[in-house]
């Protein structure tokens, strides 16, 4: 167990033992891309303003889970985190924290080609970035925008900047892209950005997701295995999500994400902060526990820090997916945070 002064009253443990030291915090449900497996073509009905957290209210929130409760590294997510205006400055106020806690951002690099250097500036690590296609006809048919030169963009500023390694994010969908594996990866190895394949989950707001026509990891692996040779890169993953494999025999490596069909659950040292200020313990959990309300009613830091030990004590030992009682969160993934 983590005895170090930044956890005093102790970190954020769960009943199996797990310590969640990776926080996600959800900036903004409201996204420009409207890409199939998480947002209907109309979008969704917004958080209220007055229910999003304020800058001030996030990097409180954010203060308390690295000086108290362990958190050591930061992650923002959306929706698309760069629609935030606050956020080149609620990434500064994190990376001045001590212990300075590493920092990430998932985001659809939208107009990424305009905020890398302040992000950079700002003291951000490092970007992972969703792109499922490389052919400007896929990408519109899959996010309903004609964007992916602007994607494109804002991937090479992210890299121009450091922010780096680049990820990708990539989701196969059957008889939209799942031809396109191969293609990507090799797009990718030549444009020095590491390549994961997220298997799709049932997160979209649509509830189109079905077990039976998902593009399962194996099929991912048939995929690339037709072009490249694939052999493990790593020993032990620990708490990464992603297997990873060298390509054709390294340096380069792609990873597979297949929360659906071999979960990680076990390993889990995930913790998410919705932006209006819920912690959930899962992309799957069905319950979350209110932090905004003791925040606003003005209680101290150890008694927020209290609220939040609560809520990841009972964080359940799996999301149950491939359980036939399986039920979708009814958050979709735009107001979790990925
Ligand atoms: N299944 C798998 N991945 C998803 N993402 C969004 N919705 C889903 C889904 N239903 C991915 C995005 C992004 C990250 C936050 O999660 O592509 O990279
Ligand atoms: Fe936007 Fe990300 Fe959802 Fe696509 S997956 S619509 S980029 S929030």
């Amino acid at each position: 167990m983590d005895i170090s002064p930044h956890t005093q009253g102790g970190g954020l443990v769960d009943r199996f033992d797990r310590v969640a030291t990776d926080l996600r915090v959800s900036l903004t449900d409201r996204c420009n891309l409207r890409c199939e497996y998480c947002m209907p073509p109309e979008g969704l009905e917004w958080m209220p303003t007055d229910e999003v957290l304020t800058d001030d209210e996030v990097c409180r929130l954010i203060a308390i889970a690295v000086q108290h409760l362990g958190v050591t590294e930061v992650r923002f997510t959306g929706g698309e985190p760069l629609v935030r205006r606050g956020l080149v400055d609620i990434v500064r106020r994190t990376t001045a924290l001590e212990p300075r806690p590493k920092t990430a951002l998932t985001t659809n690099a939208l107009g990424l080609h305009r905020t890398a250097g302040a992000l950079r500036e700002a003291g951000l690590d490092r970007v992972n970035a969703s792109l499922d296609t490389i052919r400007p006809e896929t990408f519109a048919q899959i996010t309903l925008r004609d964007r992916l030169g602007d994607v494109l963009r804002g991937l090479e500023a992210a890299k121009e900047h450091g922010l780096t390694p680049v990820k990708i994010n990539a989701v196969l969908l059957r008889g939209v892209n799942d031809g396109q594996a191969a293609e990507l990866l090799r797009w990718a190895i030549d444009h020095d950005y590491e390549l994961r394949f997220i298997e799709q989950m049932p997160l979209d707001a649509q509830h189109h997701w079905r077990r039976d026509t998902m593009v399962t990891a194996d099929e991912i692996f048939g995929h690339l295995e037709g072009e490249f040779v694939l052999t493990p890169a790593d020993e032990d993953r620990g708490s990464a999500p992603a297997e990873r494999f060298l390509v054709d025999g390294g340096p380069a490596t792609v990873g597979v994400i297949a929360s659906v069909t071999r979960p990680f659950c076990g390993d889990c040292d995930r913790v998410r902060l919705t932006a209006d200020g819920q912690v959930r313990n899962c992309l799957f959990a069905r319950e979350e526990s209110d932090l905004r309300t003791p925040l606003r009613d003005g209680a101290d830091d150890a008694e927020i820090a209290a609220r939040w030990r609560a809520a990841v004590a009972s964080k359940r030992p799996g999301h149950g997916i491939d359980n036939p009682k399986f039920l979708q969160p009814t958050r979709p993934m735009s107001a979790i945070g990925g």
